[in-house]
């Protein structure tokens, strides 16, 4: 299967290579070729250039894009898309003035989506998820990461994770009904996150909760295939940061690397000691103190900021501008799940990086594909135009320039997705 893209008004984030993270100035620029072509080979960009070096080539499809601009598919490294159901009673409490710290130690938060899933089946979960993510592929988002977290059970974590597994399946490839995603092909990675509370039943036992994630849910996971990637929720009344050491270590005995939750309320060490350990990402990043920049500036750890929930809640944005002057290489997530974060639009994270951030539409285009990319070890597959890379494509009718996508807050201008060469409808 072969298509030709023709006549691109504009063909943004083209790329050579991608082996390094974009850091520091290295984000300011986006680059781009006017009139265009790409041409499209069995899902993977074959070839790219200006019209006037277009050869002849096989081609079953020619497309005339002199109507649209094209960036790549957007890259979501966070998300907490598998859940039972939406929190929206603790969305009144905080319109009432309660903050999710507070609700959270009242025993509602992750406690309660936890309690929701506990009852809930893996086929209602696995449908419930499909569902989300078809409408965020029609919103952009190509390329998804999930994370388990509302288990908080050996069991309910598995459960978790097989789900996110089904969903690998199903958006795969080797999918057995292609019907149910309407073709869409997704790569989609799956981060184990049992550090995401104490549970009430281990509050005077966190010895005990540490050790059913260290000796039992890392493991079985592990043998079962079913974690890329470990998580900690390292935060004051969550996870310490000497206990998000030995989780990420534990994880990395069973070759998962590390992307955590650091920084959202409180700045406790955790940047520092998460960069030594190597991880492969930082993310939230709302309270930043000089030794957290210090500790991230010039390493390979990407800095993953996540607008949305500082929007929903009302908190601090990540500092990015200040982390790429720091020579940080940053990336953004939409961080989506149902109690700090009920979206998962790429393009209103685009629009919250330029309106309330202040990152120009270049940096935050960068943060959004290449370095999003490598936040989930996917930078030689996804996040850039770039010769076999997946062909993940959005087309934007009528738009003339880069700065309009985020400028349009609140809506998504995308005309059509590609993902890995097929159309989605
Ligand atoms: O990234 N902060 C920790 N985890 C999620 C929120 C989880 C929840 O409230 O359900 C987050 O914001
Ligand atoms: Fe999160």
């Amino acid at each position: 299967m072969t298509i030709l893209l023709i006549k691109i008004k504009e063909l943004f984030q083209v790329r050579e290579h991608t082996s390094e993270a974009l850091r520091g100035n290295a984000m300011n620029n986006v680059p781009s070729i006017k009139n265009a072509f790409l041409y499209i080979e069995d899902g993977k960009i074959k070839d790219y250039g200006p019209m006037s070096d277009l050869q002849p080539h096989a081609i079953s499809e020619v497309v005339d894009c002199s109507d649209s601009i094209i960036i790549p598919g957007y890259v979501d490294s966070h998300t907490h898309t598998v859940f039972a159901q939406t929190r929206e009673s603790e969305f009144s409490d905080r319109i009432h003035g309660l903050t999710y710290e507070e609700i959270a130690a009242r025993g509602g938060g992750i406690l309660n989506s936890a309690a929701a899933l506990a009852s809930k089946s893996e086929d209602i979960l696995f449908e419930d998820a499909l569902e989300r993510i078809m409408k965020l592929v029609r919103l952009g988002t190509t390329t998804l990461e999930i994370k388990s977290g509302y288990g908080l059970t050996l069991d309910a974590e598995l459960k978790m994770l097989r789900v996110i597994g089904r969903l690998k399946e199903a958006f795969s490839d080797e999918a057995k009904d292609i019907t149910i995603t309407n073709g869409a092909r997704l790569t989609i990675k799956s981060t184990l996150l049992g550090a995401h509370a104490i549970p009430t039943e281990y509050k005077d036992n966190r010895e005990g909760y540490l050790n059913l994630i260290i000796d039992e849910m890392i493991p079985q996971a592990a043998a079962a295939g079913l974690a890329d990637f470990i998580d900690v929720f390292c935060e004051a009344n969550y996870f310490t940061t000497h206990e998000m050491l030995r989780i990420i270590e534990a994880g990395s005995a069973f070759g998962m690397r590390a992307k955590v939750h650091v920084n959202q309320f409180n700045s406790i060490g955790a940047v520092p000691a998460a960069v030594k350990a190597g991880v492969l990402s930082v993310d939230h990043l709302e309270v930043m103190e000089p030794a957290d920049l210090t500790a991230l500036s010039g390493s390979k750890t990407i800095a993953t900021a996540l607008p949305s929930c500082s929007f929903f809640l009302g908190i601090p944005y990540a500092p990015v501008n200040k982390m790429i002057d720091n020579d940080i290489a940053v990336a953004l997530a939409s961080d989506y799940n149902p109690g700090s974060t009920p979206s998962g639009n790429m393009n209103f994270v685009f629009s919250l990086a330029c309106i309330q951030m202040k990152m120009t539409p270049e940096r935050a285009l960068n943060a959004l594909t290449v370095n999003a990319a490598h936040a989930l070890g996917l930078q030689d597959e996804v996040g850039s135009v770039t010769v076999g890379k997946q062909a993940n494509l959005l087309f934007f009718k009528d738009v003339d320039n880069l700065a309009l996508i985020p400028y349009s807050f609140g809506t998504s201008l995308i005309s059509r997705v590609m993902v890995q060469g097929v159309f989605i409808n």
